[in-house]
């Protein structure tokens, strides 16, 4: 029988004012092995809550064997993931990606990398994450006519990001049904502006400005009231110099910076001024999306 291991990247959505729409791949990765059997479901290498078929690698598979009109056959699937869940690094994007790979590879690539992110993107609702795991670097995407369009921005290579992931998670839906329905025009055009400069001072490589573009009036500021001591830690973090935001939908907090210290200016502060213990992960940017790893 056909098995395929498919690697994909961690994300980080939005990048502060890009909403649903920025994304970047970092150099963290869920491996994800599918190898095809006469039937059953068999899902080894994560927590027993997600061995069932809502898991979201197999939802994904199913999907895009039906958009061929392939039949369902057994599948045993293997989850080696270094992508913490529910922490805004794009665990779910990763698995739905991999799935999506998966079948297709095992199908003889019948559909394109496009084909297999309008069928995700479908299921997630959002492409910001999906883009990013998919094409690798850094991309800003726009659903139109309920399908996905993606660019791939130029991006600084000098740019790490570290990663400040905290003990507890976040689940989308609770961050999300904190926002509110309707947005003033003054904060539409804020976040507008800035969206179009943080992508100017990512290509650049220009600290400076991404620290003065990366803030946004649409969500953060209704997020941080879910993660303890948000506004410390940015506090924090803009006295070094760095730009800072929420990674997706939190709680991860994401410093971007040129300065090869900020880890360790941080190491003895952070613990100082939180109740929660945050890991740093410093993390690069991937300009490579999901691949195939094995094929056998
Ligand atoms: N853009 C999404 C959000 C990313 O912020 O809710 C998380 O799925």
């Amino acid at each position: 029988m056909k098995s395929v291991t498919i690697r994909v990247p961690a994300t980080t959505a939005n990048l502060g004012p890009g909403f649903d729409a920025f994304g970047c791949a970092l150099s963290l990765y869920t491996d994800v092995t599918f190898e095809e059997t006469d039937c059953g479901l068999e899902i080894t290498g994560c927590d027993e809550a997600y061995t069932g078929p809502d898991n979201l690698a197999y939802v994904s598979y199913c999907a895009v064997l039906a958009s061929m009109n392939e039949p369902v056959r057994g599948v045993k699937i293997h989850i080696d993931a270094q992508i913490p869940i529910c922490r805004g690094l794009g665990s779910s994007a990763a698995l739905l990606v991999a799935g999506a790979m998966g079948a297709n590879v095992l199908r003889g690539n019948k559909l394109s990398t496009q084909g297999l992110l309008n069928i995700t993107n479908a299921m997630e609702g959002h492409p910001d994450n999906l883009a990013p795991a998919f094409y690798g670097g850094l991309t800003a995407s726009m659903v139109d006519n309920g399908l996905p369009v993606t660019v791939n921005f130029p991006l600084h290579p000098d740019w790490e990001f570290l990663a400040l992931v905290p003990d507890f998670d976040l689940p989308t839906t609770l961050a999300r049904s904190v926002l509110p329905e309707q947005l003033s025009r003054a904060d539409a055009i804020y976040n507008i502006a800035h969206g179009a400069l943080v992508l100017k001072a990512l290509e650049l490589g220009d600290e400076k400005l991404l620290r003065t573009a990366m803030q946004d009036r649409l969500h953060q500021k209704y997020r941080k009231k879910l993660i303890p001591d948000y506004d410390k830690i940015e506090a924090l973090v803009r006295t070094t110099g760095a730009a800072f935001c929420l990674s997706g939908a939190g709680p991860t907090l994401l410093c971007i910076t040129q300065d090869p210290d900020l880890e360790e200016k941080l190491q003895k502060k952070l613990p100082a001024i939180t109740q929660a213990n945050w890991e740093m992960l410093p993390l690069h940017i991937e300009f490579q999306g999901a691949r195939v790893v094995e094929s056998k």
